[in-house]
């Protein structure tokens, strides 16, 4: 149920930062697959942060100062269309849904953009992100600068409404929350039923076809991007999206899929042995991975700053590479020269929300951001091992990550998505069974 007072409570606190000037906020362009199929279609995550309007060709004018005032424009109401492709508010029915002050059909926008952006100091919007849109916004400027004679003045800046709108993102409020959990909830089921029909001589596909129908059948609109399912050899690839290889027994297969609920994505890895029954080499990886997800999770809590987990991770990768003959020197020597990212060669997380890498600053003035209760991340280090000269080879075509999604609490963190079983001896009693 569409609850406007979140969106309300949103707009007043982006108004109060903005403190003056007017922000013009524009939901995703639809866009065409190829000939008279469009991609489906996904709206702007600022833009529904603000309205939870989903509808496409829609834009939010939201004026900040003393008196604040949302204004939505939107498409009409259209029998004909809406006989073909279905249901649309139209103005007046989103204006009494949303919480909105006015609406004025789409259709306007050209018209008043430029009356409603005379005498305000500045306009917001997310600058750079697409120069169609920048032109169109510096078209309404310019048209109101056409009338300065007749006594109106024209914005003298445009600034970027996204460094208010990252903050704010940043820190989940209760919706965006229990929405999260319920998504890394569907999300954990998914993996738990890819597990339990793994078999050898299926293919990649067949898994990621369990995965969607798990997320579909539980209401998710979608993937929160385009799932991984690697087998073998191409569990080292990283961002592997073929998934068309056959799945073969003493393989290990890499699975990373989440699915968005209402808006809200969630991450997920987890691989495990094709066969049900980990072999001694995978063991040896898979074990190394979890201790330095454990060990990056420790560091999950407030005060601590962006980089601990993924340091805490790094260590323990090196002391375990080093051990497994992976590579050679010491821990520390292996950190200092780097010589672990052979086999580690990326971040141990990232922001979550409603874009899967989401919305908000890793460091600001030089320095980390320290962790706050409220955020939102993902913890997955791995260790993907290719065939390579000095490489044992009984680890060769090795790749193990293993990804959860972690809400900072006020004392540590909690895992959203335990309910994806990781351990060795959990993943294989449920593939056994
Ligand atoms: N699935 C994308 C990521 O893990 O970052
Ligand atoms: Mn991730
Ligand atoms: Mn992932």
């Amino acid at each position: 149920m569409i609850d406007p007072a979140l969106y309300t409570r949103r707009r007043a606190r982006l108004a109060a930062l903005m403190a003056n000037g007017v922000a013009v906020v524009r939901t995703a362009p639809e866009r065409l697959r190829n000939r008279d199929s469009s991609y489906p279609f996904r709206f702007d995550s600022y833009f529904h942060y603000l309205t939870g309007f989903a509808e496409p060709e829609a834009v939010l004018v939201l004026f900040a100062g003393k008196n604040p005032k949302s204004i939505l424009f939107c498409r009409e109401k259209d029998m004909e269309r809406e006989i073909w492709d279905g249901f649309r508010y139209g103005p007046e029915k989103a204006r009494e849904t949303f919480g909105f002050d006015e609406t004025f059909p789409i259709a306007k926008l050209d018209e008043l953009l430029p009356q409603l952006l005379a005498n305000q100091a500045a306009v917001f919007c997310d600058v750079g992100a697409d120069p169609n849109w920048d032109q169109q916004v510096i078209g309404w400027i310019n048209k109101v600068r056409a009338q300065v004679r007749s006594g109106v003045s024209a914005p003298g800046e445009i600034r970027d409404i996204r460094r208010f709108l990252d903050d704010m993102r940043l820190i989940k409020d209760e919706y965006e929350i229990g929405t999260m959990k319920r998504a890394a909830g569907i999300s954990s089921e998914a993996h738990r039923r890819a597990m339990r029909v793994a078999r050898p001589g299926m293919y990649e596909y067949q898994l990621e076809a369990e995965l969607i129908h798990e997320f579909r059948r539980q209401g998710a609109q979608a993937p929160a991007y385009t799932s991984i399912v690697a087998g073998g050899a191409n569990s080292c690839v990283l961002h592997y999206v073929q998934n068309d290889a056959v799945l073969n027994d003493g393989d290990v297969v890499l699975i990373d899929a989440g699915c968005e609920l209402d808006g809200y994505a969630s991450d997920i890895t987890r691989t495990f042995p094709v066969s049900g029954k980990f072999t001694g080499p995978q063991r040896d990886i898979y074990q190394l991975v979890l201790s330095a997800q454990a060990a990056a999770i420790a560091q999950v809590k407030p005060g601590n700053e962006w980089e601990a987990p993924h340091d805490a991770a790094v260590k323990v990768l090196a002391q375990g590479m080093v051990d497994l003959g992976l590579c050679k020197g010491s821990a520390s020597g292996v950190i200092e020269s780097g010589d672990y990212r052979r086999f580690y060669m990326h971040r141990t997380g990232h922001w979550l929300g409603m874009d899967v890498h989401d919305a908000g600053d890793y460091k600001r003035n030089g320095a980390w951001l320290a962790l706050m209760p409220g955020m939102m991340l993902t913890v997955e280090p791995g260790c993907y091992v290719r065939p390579g000269e000095g490489v044992p080879e009984k680890f060769w075509n090795i790749g193990v990550r293993i990804e959860d999604d972690a809400l900072v609490t006020d004392s540590g963190c909690e895992i959203i998505t335990a309910a994806a079983p990781k351990n060795i001896d959990d993943i294989e009693l449920l593939m056994r069974d």
